[in-house]
């Protein structure tokens, strides 16, 4: 990817209560890093986190950046993956701020995919009630998704992000640079998070998408900015409306991941990245409101061939339909054993739909289970 070191696009996420915050989206911007503290503090203390994989890449970029701020900065370093999102890392995080806190501010700077950005944001969220949070998203899902709109969270073993708070951050810097050493596996895992905002609130970005899909996944540069900046404003808009995902707004981010949470559980979370899983259940998503009558016909072979487009699954290998649909039944979000789907009403619209019929969900998954 072409360095130009220029932030490209800003995007403000309003959420309410004096708490806006901007989303700088460019190429090889680690440096904006000094007045995002800045504007924090010019007196503080920083708690630089990131796993592994990514500090090999970018902590030292990410570091120098905080530094022009005169920041005094503290690194904590976590394996990767998934597994990492528990209490233990909260623990471990926790008591890297105690250690540090003294009379100066304590600012969280959380350098990652989701993992990284959701387990330090919940530290951040939650020690002295919440200290100010940068984001620093560096896998597609997490310049897209998880780094905008103040979700953060560990994991139970009873289930993932049992243990959570909202938590908008102060600012988020998504320098796109980062996404060339993402392994591809995890950047198309990353564009079903990106076809979702489409496929649920913008028709003509679906459009775009179709037309445009082998440069975004070529990472040109021009498109990807442009993708990404479109896509936070469309998580701004949404979490504007509905910060704390109490008002059904905010669900429709859900596409797909009823059918998805119910894949990932019956394969072990091995098998199928989320954003694999998100894939395919956005097919059957928009297959099931084609059955329920809500979307025209020929709406779910335009979601499948995106889908397909970008490299994600559009069968489920390994799992039976019924064995689906009874965790789907048992899944935390379901109210009172009743199926609730977000469906779409034409590209580019969806709602939340309770009370689905089994026998239209048993239908789409017999037809996708392979
Ligand atoms: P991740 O953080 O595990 O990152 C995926 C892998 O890519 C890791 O191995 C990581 O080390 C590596 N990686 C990250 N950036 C890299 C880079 N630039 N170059 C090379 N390797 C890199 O996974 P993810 O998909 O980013 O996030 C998934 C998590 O996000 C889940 O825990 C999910 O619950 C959470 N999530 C949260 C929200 C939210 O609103 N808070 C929304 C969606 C998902
Ligand atoms: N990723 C879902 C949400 O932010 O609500």
């Amino acid at each position: 990817m072409k360095k130009n070191n220029a932030i490209r696009y800003k995007v403000i996420v309003r959420p309410g209560g004096g708490r806006d915050y901007p989303i700088l989206i460019g190429n090889n911007i680690m440096s904006s890093l000094k007045n995002a503290v800045a504007g924090i503090s010019t007196n503080c203390r920083v708690l630089l986190v990131s796993d592994k994989k990514v500090a090999s890449f970018y902590l030292e970029d990410a570091r120098k950046g905080i530094a022009g701020a005169g920041a005094d900065i503290q690194t904590e370093v976590l394996p990767a993956g998934e597994k990492q999102k528990n209490f233990r890392t909260y623990a471990k995080l926790i008591n890297r701020l105690a250690g540090m806190d003294d009379a100066r501010d304590l600012i969280v700077a959380a350098l990652g995919g989701g993992v990284v950005g959701d387990a330090a944001g919940f530290a951040a969220a939650t020690y002295r009630r919440g200290i100010p949070l940068i984001q620093i998203p560096t896998t597609l899902l997490a310049c897209v998704d998880s780094s905008v709109g103040g979700k953060t969270a560990i994991d139970l073993p009873e289930g993932k992000n049992l243990v959570g708070a909202f938590h908008q951050p102060r600012a988020v810097i998504v320098d796109l640079d980062t996404l060339a050493t993402l392994p591809p596996r995890e950047l198309r895992a990353g564009m079903a998070e990106v076809i979702k905002y489409g496929f649920i609130m913008d028709a003509k970005f679906t459009a775009k998408l179709e037309k445009r899909i082998d440069r975004l996944l070529g990472l040109d540069s021009t498109e990807m900015a442009a993708v990404v900046k479109r896509c936070c404003e469309l998580k701004a808009r949404v979490v504007k409306a509905d910060e704390r995902d109490t008002k059904g707004a905010r669900a429709i981010l859900n596409f797909g991941h009823t059918f998805a949470h119910a894949v990932e559980t019956a394969r072990g979370y091995t098998k199928y990245r989320h954003g694999e899983a998100v894939g395919v259940g956005m097919v059957c998503a928009a297959e099931l409101s084609e059955r329920a009558g809500m979307l025209d016909a020929g709406g779910a072979a335009r979601v499948e061939r995106l889908v397909d487009a970008c490299g994600l699954p559009v069968k489920i290998d390994g799992a039976a339909p019924g064995e689906l649909i009874d965790l789907m039944q048992r899944d935390k979000k379901t109210k009172g054993g009743k199926l609730r789907f977000v469906l779409l009403e034409s590209i580019g619209s969806a709602k939340l739909v309770g009370d689905i019929p089994v026998r239209l969900v048993s239908a789409v998954l017999k037809k996708r289970c392979v």
